[in-house]
């Protein structure tokens, strides 16, 4: 009998994700890590929207490890609205100073190969409605993390969702009902709310901000 995932992170995964520079707290990050684990039982690779400096990357990347599936995870690397100079979450840090925007790219890379768990990502720079056009295969957990604007969430939707295999999941980031808890917007939380009216998903778990949905039917 095979043997059944781990779905905690070890302690040294743990610890490379705490190091990691980003924005997921702990416990959403073991719920995104249980999630990851059962969704690469299905043998189809997990995908990220939203890299950044790889934090929640790490947690994917060793959920796929274990199943012998790969990790990819699309970032721009230009950074998010929120993000840029004079923003609440902007890093001087992230900023290329030859060529003066972000750039989250080395700092990905060097949480990566820190983890030890750069040959089971595949990392893919560029805009996610212009990746997922290309996209053709089935997978078997989308986590939307990327721009947190109605037109950057709703793109991830709708390019990504029809990804997500019977019985995979669809993993959203910084869901907020209440409008007054985050300044980043609820465009999330409206995606959401699509995906369960869809009828395609069904919730599964929500720790803090993050919902897990697993898709259940058809028609997105
Ligand atoms: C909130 S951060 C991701 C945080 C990361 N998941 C973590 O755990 O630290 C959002 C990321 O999405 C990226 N992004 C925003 N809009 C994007 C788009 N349309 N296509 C690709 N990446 C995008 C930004 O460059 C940024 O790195």
């Amino acid at each position: 009998m095979a043997a059944e995932p781990k779905t905690e992170p070890r302690p040294e995964i743990l610890a490379a994700f705490e190091a990691a520079e980003g924005f997921m707290p702990r416990g959403e990050g073991l719920a995104l890590y249980a999630a990851a684990t059962r969704a690469a039982a299905l043998g189809l690779p997990l995908l990220e929207v939203g890299t950044y400096c790889g934090r929640s990357t790490i947690l994917l990347a060793d959920a796929a490890r274990q199943a012998g599936v790969s990790a990819i995870t699309v970032d721009h690397h230009r950074g998010s609205e929120e993000q840029q100079p004079g923003w609440e979450y902007h890093d001087p840090r992230t900023v290329d100073p030859e060529v003066g925007l972000m750039d989250t790219l080395p700092a990905f890379r060097r949480t990566l190969h820190r983890a030890g768990l750069e040959e089971h990502v595949i990392a893919v720079v560029g805009r996610s409605p212009q990746v997922a056009k290309v996209w053709g295969g089935s997978l078997g957990l989308v986590f939307i993390d990327g721009g947190h604007t109605d037109e950057h969430a709703t793109a991830d939707y709708e390019g990504w969702a029809p990804h997500v295999a019977e019985g995979g999941l669809l993993v959203i980031h910084d869901v907020f009902p209440d409008p007054v808890d985050i300044m980043t917007g609820q465009a999330p939380y409206r995606v959401y709310l699509r995906a369960l009216a869809s009828g395609a998903f069904t919730e599964v778990s929500a720790v803090d901000s993050l919902r897990v949905l697993r898709r259940t039917g058809a028609g997105i």
